[in-house]
């Protein structure tokens, strides 16, 4: 079938740019992306570009190319799911908070509600495509809620996830390594797999985009961010024993990924992965593993997550024991909040739990980060529920300058990379602050040497200080 109307539910960092990009590269299919978050959709349709609710590098200029002739964002779901001929989902699966498989499993209520909609309101027959991230076997829950709907219509449901990265989100669209589809094998199966084929065929080399069967697809997605996860796991290990035994850690990783077999992405040694989904999928597939009894492949998994949370831990204390075994009341200044550079996105980013234990410890923080707004940082921390949110807003502040940020700080603390912090004018910093002044970088993302010939006390991830 020729696909001419799609519909996304789902407007976030994943809904958002997939389906802008897909309106540009195909300016002849009507693209509407739909979402219950009203001040989300009014921030999509902002003529101001800098109220995007998204920030990601190139994502502007793609928008505003297509907004309005074929890409629309609208908070009526039940009329473009009417509409479209293909609805991609793209909700939230966050992890549980509440009842069984609570802090591991993937809460589904998001999912299951989006199916039962479009069960409710479809006239026609209609290809489903799970974009976000899911269980293996979500689909056979999808089928059935569309299945006994009684409307008589034909529904083909798909996996498609998504693995673009934030912050690259435009480029890892236009240029994916791989696109996978995931369908059933039965003539219409098949015809709906290659109705999704065709429309990535318009940008993406045939060979890039692989065809699979639905569970393998929906299970490879949380294989490939464990995969991915765990590497930075096994870095960050290695960087604590490298602090013991006057290894480089940025020399160890070069030596080892050289190795094609290795290669060598993915081996940055950092205060820790954040990010709204490595820690998500991964207890969600340690939750799957046990719940068919698998003890040991859910105990191998889950210890990439024990290692996480150990090195933002190992670097907070870290902080504490180098300021003398006490922070109390002393002022340390945060450069960056977000989980990494060039996003705005601060979901479970290392900096949320290294500013938690410091508070913890008394110590008062200074955040700066070029794209996270105050009123989210105090999100964040109130989200954790550590401490009233007027204590949270009583000692730790945000700033918009980050040489105000650091002055009269007794240590920066380096949360994430982005590129602006290395060309800082790191004397007039250094002059601000008292002494001895420290630096400790959670990215290893600034020259060592250099701020050292100032007078700074640096301590990089997984090297001797
Ligand atoms: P998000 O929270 O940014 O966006 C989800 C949106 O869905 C929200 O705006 C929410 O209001 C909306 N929504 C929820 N239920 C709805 C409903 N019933 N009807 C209409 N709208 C509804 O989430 P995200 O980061 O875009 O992630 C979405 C999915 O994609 C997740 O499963 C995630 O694991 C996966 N994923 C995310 C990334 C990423 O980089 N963020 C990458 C790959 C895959
Ligand atoms: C990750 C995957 O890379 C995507 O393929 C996937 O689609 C996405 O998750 C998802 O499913 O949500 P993302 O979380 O956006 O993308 O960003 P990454 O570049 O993977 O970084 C995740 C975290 O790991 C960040 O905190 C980053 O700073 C950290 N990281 C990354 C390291 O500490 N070291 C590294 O070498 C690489």
């Amino acid at each position: 079938m020729q696909i001419t109307n799609i519909c996304c539910i789902g407007a976030g960092y994943v809904g958002g740019p997939t389906m802008a990009i897909i309106a540009k590269q195909c300016p002849e299919i009507k693209v509407t992306v739909v979402d219950l978050n009203e001040a989300r959709i009014a921030a999509w349709n902002d003529q101001d570009m800098d109220n995007m609710p998204v920030y990601e590098p190139g994502l502007s200029d793609v928008v505003a190319q297509a907004r309005g002739r074929n890409l629309f964002f609208s908070t009526d779901v039940d009329k473009a799911i009417d509409e479209a001929q293909m609805i991609f989902i793209s909700v939230n699966t966050p992890t549980k908070t509440y009842g069984s498989g609570k802090g591991m499993g993937a809460d589904l209520k998001w999912i299951e509600l989006c199916a039962r909609q479009i069960a409710r309101v479809s006239k026609s027959n209609k290809i489903i495509v799970e974009k976000s991230t899911l269980p293996v076997r979500t689909a056979e829950a999808i089928k059935d809620i569309l299945q006994y709907a009684g409307n008589d219509i034909e529904f083909q449901v798909l996996s498609n996830p998504e693995f673009l990265a934030e912050g690259t989100a435009v480029e890892d669209l236009l240029n994916p390594d791989r696109v996978l589809i995931g369908g059933d094998s039965s003539p219409e199966g098949k015809r709906a797999i290659e109705s999704l084929v065709e429309i990535y065929n318009n940008w993406i080399p045939r060979e890039r985009i692989l065809t699979t069967n639905v569970w393998s697809s929906e299970l490879s997605k949380l294989v490939a961010n464990a995969f991915l996860a765990q590497r930075i796991s096994s870095i960050n290990a290695i960087s604590e024993l490298c602090e013991k035994t006057e290894a480089d850690v940025n020399e160890v990783a070069r030596a080892i990924g050289m190795d094609s077999r290795i290669g060598p992405k993915f081996l940055k040694a950092s205060v820790g992965f954040g990010g709204s989904c490595f820690q998500k999928d991964i207890l969600n597939l340690v939750y799957i593993s046990r719940s068919f009894g698998l003890t040991e492949v859910a105990d191998y998994w889950e210890q990439v997550i024990i290692m996480n949370d150990h090195q933002k831990k190992r670097f907070a204390l870290n902080i504490v024991r180098k300021l003398y075994n006490t922070v109390s009341g002393k002022k340390i200044a945060f450069l960056g909040w977000a989980f990494k550079k060039d996003t705005n996105d601060t979901r479970e980013s290392a900096a949320i739990y290294v500013a938690d234990y410091l508070l913890n410890e008394q110590a008062e923080l200074r955040v700066y980060d070029p794209k996270v707004v105050e009123r989210q940082v105090y999100a964040d921390l109130d989200y954790l529920g550590s401490r009233t949110a007027e204590q949270n807003r009583a000692s730790i502040g945000v700033g918009a300058d980050p040489y105000e940020v650091c002055k009269g700080a007794h240590a920066i603390a380096v949360l994430t990379e982005w590129d602006e912090f290395k060309d800082y004018d790191w004397e007039r910093i250094y002059d601000g602050m008292l002494k001895p002044a420290k630096i400790f970088d959670g990215r290893n993302l600034l020259d060592a040497d250099k701020l050292r010939s100032i007078g700074f006390i640096v301590q990089s991830i997984g090297t001797k200080s």
